[in-house]
């Protein structure tokens, strides 16, 4: 039988999912139902995670119990943080976390196949890991989390030491969603090829958690805020982005592999950013950087629909709320915890993963 080679798996089938569609030519994503676009505007981080965990939107006591359990089980084991103290300061924050995720797989997580009860004790640790190794980088004592806040509003707690504004919460918790699940991505596949190997659910996350911080995935969101930042003004947006591209650059935030047409999350995360942001003169430069690079794209690339992506205006809310670049990948990841966790659940019953290459060396003698 020829091989033939499918290049970073391009329109590769593996898998079925229940979760979610990702419909590229059209710009659609739909959450088990929902368009994500709606969850993101109406609905909060547990309701999403409900839906995607359990398979419908909960009602009045089913949130209630879901928000207890999750709010009950954010403090961290005291080992977890001796060990985070131990890190060096100088060990950037998503390799620190993938650390202090693999620490967290004690006795509690090694069951097979993966439980919703793991699911849910991870996904409510995930935002303590980044904050507290966020407060130790910063040099000033960790923030206890609340169990009277929200998810998204405890999150926010522990990075600022304050109670965060709604607005705040509200469009955090609308990026949260709009990146809880996205299909196969990288980092999803990633989880399931581990989970499908029978592996316990901390193995499959921390390798998840290493695809994520890759800059052509979840990394680039703090690259489009250094990529802003480096341009400097409108008038230098044009040649900045030519000479990028003439050197054979990526012009980080645009572009991606499903979507050839709007990616539907950058949409939605722009009204939002709008909102938080339309008067702020870093957000006027991003929106002039966008179209310069839309156009530029056209121009380098006549034959590849390139467009903005949810990284894109990722950054612009994330900046907008105050969080710095160090945060965006890790906040990234306590959203993507979510779908990952959910991956697993349905991969772990099903066959291992293990597809083949062609091999082009030489045969021996
Ligand atoms: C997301 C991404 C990794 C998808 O990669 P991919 O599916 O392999 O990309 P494509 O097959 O669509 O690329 C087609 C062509 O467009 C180019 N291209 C893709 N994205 C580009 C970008 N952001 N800037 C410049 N050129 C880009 C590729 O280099 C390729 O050019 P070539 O055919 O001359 O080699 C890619 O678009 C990218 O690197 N984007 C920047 C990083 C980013 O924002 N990531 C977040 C994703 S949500």
């Amino acid at each position: 039988m020829e091989n033939i080679v499918s290049l970073g798996l391009e329109n590769v089938v593996v898998a079925q999912t229940d979760l979610s569609l990702v419909d590229g030519q059209n710009g659609l994503l739909v959450y088990r139902n929902h368009w994500a676009r709606d969850l993101a505007l109406h609905h909060t981080f547990e309701e999403v995670a409900h839906l995607l965990w359990y398979g419908h939107l909960p009602d009045q006591a089913e949130l209630a119990a879901l928000q207890e359990k999750l709010s009950a089980q954010r403090e961290l084991p005291a080992y977890v943080k001796t060990a985070i103290d131990a890190i060096p300061h100088d060990v950037d924050m998503m390799s620190a976390l993938r650390t202090g995720l693999s620490l967290l797989g004690g006795p509690e997580f090694a069951a097979w196949p993966p439980t919703l009860g793991q699911v849910i004790s991870l996904t409510a640790k995930v935002p303590t890991l980044v904050a507290y190794r966020y407060a130790r980088i910063a040099g000033h004592a960790p923030i206890a989390p609340r169990t009277d806040l929200g998810h998204t509003a405890n999150y926010l707690y522990m990075l600022k030491g304050e109670e965060p504004l709604a607005a705040h919460v509200r469009a955090l918790d609308a990026y949260l969603i709009l990146t809880q699940e996205h299909g196969l991505n990288a980092s999803t596949f990633a989880g399931r090829v581990v989970a499908s190997t029978r592996s316990d659910l901390i193995s499959s996350i921390t390798a998840a958690l290493g695809a994520l911080k890759g800059p052509l995935h979840g990394g680039a969101p703090s690259e489009v805020t250094e990529m802003i930042e480096a341009i400097g003004s409108k008038e230098n947006a044009e040649p900045w982005m030519r000479s990028r591209l003439e050197a054979g650059d990526r012009l980080m935030g645009f572009g991606h592999r499903v979507y050839r047409t709007y990616d539907p999350r950058a949409k939605a995360l722009s009204i939002i950013a709008n909102e938080l942001a339309g008067d702020d003169p870093w957000f006027e430069l991003a929106t002039h950087v966008e179209a310069v690079g839309l156009r530029l794209l056209q121009e380098f690339k006549p034959n590849r629909p390139l467009n903005t992506n949810v990284e894109f205006y990722a950054a612009a809310v994330m900046r907008a709320i105050g969080l710095p670049d160090s945060l965006f990948t890790p906040s990234f990841a306590v959203s993507r915890t979510v779908g990952w966790c959910a991956h697993i659940l349905e991969a772990a019953a099903g066959r291992i993963i293990r597809p083949q290459s062609t091999y082009t060396g030489q045969m021996p003698e």
